[in-house]
């Protein structure tokens, strides 16, 4: 099948802009893994929407940009709050089950929100609800066909325009093109670069990797958001304890049993992620451990269970109930604010090529995004990509090949990740990111035969975090998300957004490449 449309990633920004673009040609979706292993089916929390009775869409923008400290798009976060309620309508009208006191819609509390307005589905699987009423809705749709387990490898790029993507296809080990007159890449996060995670395997960077080996501009890499609380059990992954338990009430204490919020900020709890979890840090540090405590047994256990079933049972699995034991809980990798740098219809630099949810940078989370934002954003952003996309409905496709020389690290991916998060996570200073960078410098492209997946992921995984550290680098200052040891002050000439952008394209050619530079724009 030669698509009209390849839409890349079947997470809640993907599957929705294939919706969207259903009714102007073929579109084929295409998921690196099964259909649920998206950031968006692990999405725990919820689904922030000004539709309550006693909230405004000018309250939730207001809390969206202080939470973005100075940084976001003001025009973004208009169009993500006014059109979230028509976008959360559409999903009811689809039949999503949001969790519901009676027969109206329950509106839980998470950090730096000045109103409960979170919709949750089954207490704690919101993104999992919300991607199979998705998933049920484009599966309606004959236009639109999905493939599962095919990895993007690289895009097909002619003259600053793409037409299409190379795949590689994990049963048959081959890499295959496939063209199209338009590509998104909806292709979530990149969490895994980082040691500590609640990211799921497949949050590899992949599409702004190949954004950047395409020649397209990236911004704001630097803003990595950290969640505080992640089940901290050694040797298990880190699972995400939802900041919904803090909006039910659970405190932090340190390991003495005190709580230390109100020594970081009057909303203790409640407050901006990256404050909770530097406070994390830092009361770990001062109690001499690695991780601090989640603590919900004030609380009736029957509530907990039925409130938060998901988040119990694993808890429970680990020898922890959280009725009566507080949970050990961390910091871990989470959500990356930056990413390729698009307008509000995911257009990039790159004609024909547009970018929705997580792995785009419109600007609307700025330095730091607002909790339950990011499910909302798929689905407002992936419609607007959809809908801009069908301007190429009658073109010819572009013919074009991949621009890049397939070469891959020598480095294991946990020797990787492990050095991202000793030196690139929450508290960053210049000695820590050069030692990164000549470590990644050190590392020699290698050419293999037969590559598997994880050489295509890890390959995406040391280019983005090459340009992540690049970007911390040039970012003397600190912002949200972004904590400078050495610049620990906002500094106002750089209330700016970083940008990257490849300054040479090789074709297969031995001509050394010039490292990436970072501009404020
Ligand atoms: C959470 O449930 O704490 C995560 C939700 C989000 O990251 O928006």
């Amino acid at each position: 099948m030669t698509p009209d449309f390849l839409v890349i990633g079947a997470g809640v920004a993907g599957l929705q802009a294939a919706i969207e673009l259903s009714d102007a040609g073929e579109v084929l979706v295409v998921a690196k893994d099964s259909l649920w292993e998206s950031s968006s089916a692990y999405a725990q929390g919820g689904v922030a929407v000004a539709i309550s009775d006693d909230d405004e869409v000018a309250l939730h923008e207001q809390d969206t940009l202080a939470a973005g400290d100075g940084l976001c798009d003001p025009v973004a976060v208009q169009a993500l709050v006014q059109q979230g309620p028509g976008a959360i309508q559409r999903l009811l009208e689809w039949g999503v089950e949001f969790d519901r006191d009676g027969i109206r819609l329950a509106f839980g509390r998470e950090g730096a929100h000045s109103r409960n307005r979170i919709l949750h589905a089954h207490g704690d699987s919101t993104g999992r609800e919300m991607a199979r009423t998705l998933y049920q809705k484009a599966a309606s749709i004959p236009s639109i066909q999905i493939r599962s387990f095919t990895a993007i490898t690289d895009l097909i790029v002619e003259d600053g325009a793409v037409g299409g993507a190379v795949f590689f296809d994990e049963a048959s080990a081959r890499l295959t093109p496939i063209h199209a007159r338009a590509v998104l890449l909806a292709t979530g996060g990149m969490g895994r670069i980082f040691r500590d995670t609640t990211n799921p395997d497949v949050a590899t960077g992949d599409g702004v990797a190949v954004a950047w080996r395409a020649g397209a501009e990236l911004s704001d890499l630097e803003f990595v958001q950290f969640h505080p609380t992640a089940l901290m059990i050694p040797g298990a992954p880190r699972f995400l304890l939802s900041e919904a338990l803090r909006g039910e009430g659970a405190y932090l204490r340190n390991i003495r049993g005190e709580r230390f919020m109100e020594r970081y900020s009057p909303m203790l709890e409640l407050a901006p992620r990256d404050v909770v979890a530097r406070a994390i840090v830092a009361e770990a540090e001062a109690t001499g451990t690695d991780h601090v405590l989640l603590d919900l047994t004030h609380l009736e256990g029957k509530f907990i269970a039925a409130r938060f079933p998901m988040i119990y049972a694993t808890c429970k699995s680990f020898g922890i109930d959280l009725a009566t034991d507080p949970a050990p809980v961390t910091p871990a990798a989470h959500y990356a604010m930056g990413g390729v740098r698009s307008g509000l219809s995911g257009m990039t630099s790159l004609q024909r090529l547009y970018v929705a949810g997580e792995a785009a940078c419109t600007g609307v989370h700025g330095a730091n995004r607002l909790a339950s934002n990011s499910l909302l954003e798929g689905l407002v952003f992936g419609t607007l990509a959809g809908s801009a996309m069908k301007r190429w409905a009658r073109v010819t496709p572009v013919k074009g090949e991949p621009l890049e020389e397939l070469t891959f690290s020598g480095m294991e991916t946990m020797a990787l990740r492990t050095l991202a998060w000793e030196n690139c996570s929450l508290l960053r200073d210049r000695p820590r990111l050069e030692t990164l960078l000549a470590r990644l410098g050190a590392d020699p492209s290698l050419k293999k035969t037969h590559p598997t997946r994880g050489d295509f992921e890890l390959r995406n995984m040391k280019m983005v975090l090459e340009l992540i550290a690049r970007s911390a680098l040039a970012r003397e200052e600190s912002r949200g998300a972004h904590h400078r040891l050495d610049f620990p002050e906002k500094r106002d000439e750089f209330r700016r957004h970083s940008m990257v952008v490849r300054q040479t394209r090789r074709r297969r050619t031995q001509i050394p490449e010039a490292p990436p530079t970072v501009q404020f724009v």
